[in-house]
């Protein structure tokens, strides 16, 4: 089959998919969003309803598309290729936006591990008993204990969507911070807790065809992890790199996965500035200073970048100042501000 013609329900918007596509390759180049994550037909994240026309489905495992769902009209997107000229399918909204997944309230998870990443930064873990939660990567969670007087807060989710379930949570330890203080020294591995989500709009847009900026400083690494996570398993072939402020090497963590990603991903690059060096330590060839000071020197030219930045609202209003002084587009610039919670 030459290329075919993917309509959207109820938009009625058409997409080409060209000789050999698969639909989700071709709603991606066009920047309609779809949830996936194994890409292989394992994991049956990208299940849709397809309303006319027929796809060859490809090899695709029973867990993920029962028998009973096939007959319901569901396919796997991953692996499907149309075989008619024109193939409909359910897709978002009335504007074909990506839908976001209806939050749910009281998922009950476990801690499946807690480890200290940094001396301010703790990483927990969490599984879902029942379903997986289903997120776009750079959403967030509420999570707390009520009961036990633990107001929930937001937590962004640091990894793309695993077909376990599991999320990895990066909570930075907050003077005095009740949920924080929780989640640090209350909470232990093979506990029980509830969380609520997903929740947020800072999430990756698939349809971008331009280089990717990130810029995180502590904890505000989580929904940069997940978003980059996402945007190289889907093969995005333009640079993306993410530069990291940490007061000095204690306070980096994940070198491990972000040193693989840049080996496996000639087009990603990991870099880190130190606010807390001695002066001089330029010398030694890491970057030194806050983000404004050392960005115009590395990228001065940001027009035709996207930019996801995310931390405290003082670091990521500095470094928006400072994006978009280098001319970085207001429509392509994406903030996650951590604001603290004005109730207790
Ligand atoms: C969308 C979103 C996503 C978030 N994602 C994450 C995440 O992935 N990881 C993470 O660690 N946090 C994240 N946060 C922040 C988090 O929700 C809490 O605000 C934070 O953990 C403090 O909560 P707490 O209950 O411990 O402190 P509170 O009991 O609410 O506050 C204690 C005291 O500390 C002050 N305070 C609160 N937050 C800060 C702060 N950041 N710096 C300095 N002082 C503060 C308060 O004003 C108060 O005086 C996110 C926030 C938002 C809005
Ligand atoms: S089945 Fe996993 S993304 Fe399609």
């Amino acid at each position: 089959m030459d290329s075919a013609l993917i309509r959207l329900a109820p938009s009625t918007k058409t997409v080409q998919c060209l000789a050999g596509d698969t639909v989700l390759a071709a709603l991606e180049r066009e920047g309609f969003a779809l949830p996936n994550n194994c890409r292989a037909g394992a994991c049956g994240e990208c299940k849709t309803k397809l309303l006319a026309g027929e796809v060859d489905q490809g090899t695709v495992l029973d867990m993920a598309l029962t028998t009973e769902e096939r007959a319901e009209g569901y396919r796997l997107m991953c692996m499907a290729k149309p075989v008619t000229e024109v193939v409909e399918i359910e897709f978002g909204s009335l504007e074909a936006k990506p839908k976001l997944f209806p939050p749910r309230d009281r998922v009950l998870c476990v801690v499946t591990d807690a480890v200290q990443r940094t001396s301010t930064i703790r990483e927990v873990r969490i599984r879902p008993v029942g379903e997986p939660l289903r997120f776009w990567p750079g959403q967030y969670l509420l999570v707390g204990d009520s009961q036990a007087g633990v107001s929930p807060r937001p937590y962004s989710i640091a990894n793309a969507p695993r077909p376990d379930g599991e999320m990895s949570l990066l909570v930075a330890l907050v003077p005095d911070g009740k949920t924080s203080g929780w989640l640090h020294a209350g909470l232990q591995v093979g506990d029980r807790i509830t969380v609520g989500g997903p929740y947020g709009t800072f999430i990756g847009d698939p349809g971008t065809s331009t280089p990717v900026l990130c810029l995180a400083a502590g904890s505000g690494l989580a929904p940069i992890l997940a978003l980059t996570d996402a945007a190289l398993r889907r093969g995005f072939d333009k640079p993306v790199t993410v530069l990291f402020s940490a007061r000095s090497e204690a306070d980096v963590f994940d070198q491990g996965l972000t040193s693989w990603w840049a080996a496996k991903h000639r087009r990603f690059t990991f870099l880190t500035t130190f606010t807390g060096l001695p002066a001089g330590a330029e010398a030694s060839g890491s970057l030194v200073g806050r983000i404004p000071d050392v960005l115009p020197g590395l990228m001065p030219d940001l027009a035709d970048h996207a930019v996801y930045i995310a931390g405290s609202p003082e670091f990521v209003d500095a470094c928006s100042e400072a994006a978009l002084g280098l001319g970085a587009e207001q429509g392509r610039l994406h903030v996650e501000r951590y604001v603290a919670a004005l109730t207790a």
